[in-house]
């Protein structure tokens, strides 16, 4: 099967991958009501385009041509080979990476916040929140927004709003409105900060975003990573690699891309994986953890809460729990509990790999790459560098030449100050204690999972 791109390569549609899964996906759960539910009437709300696109099992979905006229902006985006790094590690293997930095939000989320933008408008929305990790979702979304005349909203995680000031003013650039997570301007925010919590975390910060939009109206929630619509907008990525790919002759035989909650994983991973579905070619992709959340290696296949509250439906993910605290690493986007429940699912029928690895030797690797190939990547696409070089090693160890691609998902030009303390040397290994994984473990939602069988009946 092939997928549908106009003459330059832009693809017209996006690859659905539930169209060709050989399993059913478990369906979600509403959750019980949770106190912070039933004291204020939150409840989740998403467009019916985009329910529809969670859920079809058609193949191809259609772009629609407002949001390819913002894609042409910056799509399609370069595929490079990295010649040098090749060179240097002596390997046997070709190494290919799709450089998704180049955008005015500097990473791969504004393929999804330009759909998710469109899709809102067009149902009414004026103004929409979110909670953002490192700050490129905010800033995707920052750009979305402004594309389509809305008013952004943006929690930031309050660790990365006070170690990237220049994430903040980027976002303020593009007219988003950024509040440090937990803030005062939500009683969920308000709560956690008189308990003393001022570093915050993704799920939090998600959480403020939603009691923000239920109370504001015209406001809606839009989240970044994690959603079946919102892997869906990020295909692009991998059905532009795949065709730059093709006309240079070298398929890849495996795909390395970083996992946060997904987008970045299956966006330029599904299009190949649909290939290996449909017994047509056999790629092996690879996700890459941190060693610090290691929720696909380490991490259990349950349903749980997406954020950190129990408002939102419970889904079946591979999670190291919503109340797990992942501790302070630079990778603010890799920094989630659990990972999308398409991936999840992929993952538990053996279709995909995971690895995770430590801080240190994901910076060293891209010092490195960025030495030889002049881009510097963000501590998340790190990762997948990374992850990419230890595949050419081990294909030279093994006198295997195969063709690595990888996602150089954005660049580091936010995160000096990590590279600082990369090169002083006071970065440290984070790594996660049994202990931390058994408590929070045992604070997981427990679920009849017959339950969601009946409630997908009913
Ligand atoms: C540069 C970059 N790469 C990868 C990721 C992980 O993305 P995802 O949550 O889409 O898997 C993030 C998340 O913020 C990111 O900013």
């Amino acid at each position: 099967m092939s997928f549908r791109v106009d003459a330059k390569g832009l693809p017209t549609h996006w690859y659905n991958i539930i169209g060709d899964l050989p399993f059913e996906l478990p369906p979600d759960i509403q959750p019980p009501r949770s106190e912070e539910a039933t004291q204020s009437g939150m409840k989740m709300q998403i467009p019916l385009s985009l329910v529809r696109q969670n859920t079809t099992r058609q193949r191809d979905i259609p772009i629609p041509d407002e949001v390819l006229d913002h894609y042409r902006a910056w799509r399609t985006t370069p595929l490079k080979r990295a010649l040098h790094l090749e060179a240097h590690l002596g390997t046997t293997a070709r190494i290919y990476f799709k450089y998704e930095g180049g955008n005015a939000s500097g990473s791969h989320k504004l393929s999804t916040a330009i759909a998710q933008a469109h899709y809102y408008k067009a149902a009414g929305a004026t103004r929409l929140t979110t909670g953002t990790g490192a700050g490129q979702w905010g800033t995707a979304l920052a750009i979305g927004c402004r594309a389509f005349g809305m008013d952004c909203r943006v929690y930031m995680v309050g660790s990365s709003y006070r170690a990237k000031p220049y994430r903040r003013t980027i976002m303020q650039l593009y007219g988003a409105n950024v509040l440090s997570s937990p803030s005062t301007q939500t009683h969920f925010g308000s709560r956690l900060a008189a308990s003393g919590m001022d570093s915050g975390n993704i799920a939090f910060a998600v959480t403020e975003a939603l009691e923000d939009a239920h109370a504001n109206e015209g406001s809606q929630l839009s989240v970044g990573s994690g959603e079946n619509y919102s892997i869906l907008h990020s295909t692009v990525i991998g059905i532009e690699a795949r065709q730059q790919l093709l006309e240079l002759g070298h398929p890849p035989d495996i795909v390395v891309a970083s996992l946060g909650a997904g987008s970045n994983f299956g966006g330029i991973a599904f299009p190949f994986l649909g290939e290996r579905l449909r017994g047509e070619r056999n790629v092996r992709c690879v996700s890459v953890e941190p060693q610090a959340c290691p929720k696909l290696t380490r991490g259990v296949y349950r349903y749980d809460y997406t954020d950190g509250s129990g408002v939102t439906p419970l889904q079946k993910m591979y999670t190291l729990g919503h109340q797990f605290k992942p501790a302070g690493m630079h990778a603010g986007g890799l920094r989630y509990h659990a990972c999308s429940k398409l991936i999840s699912a992929l993952y538990h029928h053996k279709q995909i790999d995971a690895v995770a690895y430590a801080q240190r030797d994901v910076f060293e690797s891209a010092v490195l790459f960025s030495q030889l190939e002049g881009i510097l990547p963000a501590p998340e696409s790190a990762h997948a560098v990374h992850g990419a070089i230890q595949e050419a090693i081990r294909a030279r160890e093994e006198g295997r030449s195969p063709t690595i691609l990888f996602c150089l998902s954005g660049h580091g030009m936010f995160d000096l100050a990590a590279y600082a303390e990369y090169l002083d040397g006071s970065m440290e290994n984070v790594e996660v204690s049994e202990e931390e994984i058994q408590r929070s473990r045992s604070l997981l939602p427990d679920i009849d999972e017959s339950q969601a069988v009946a409630q997908e009946l009913s």
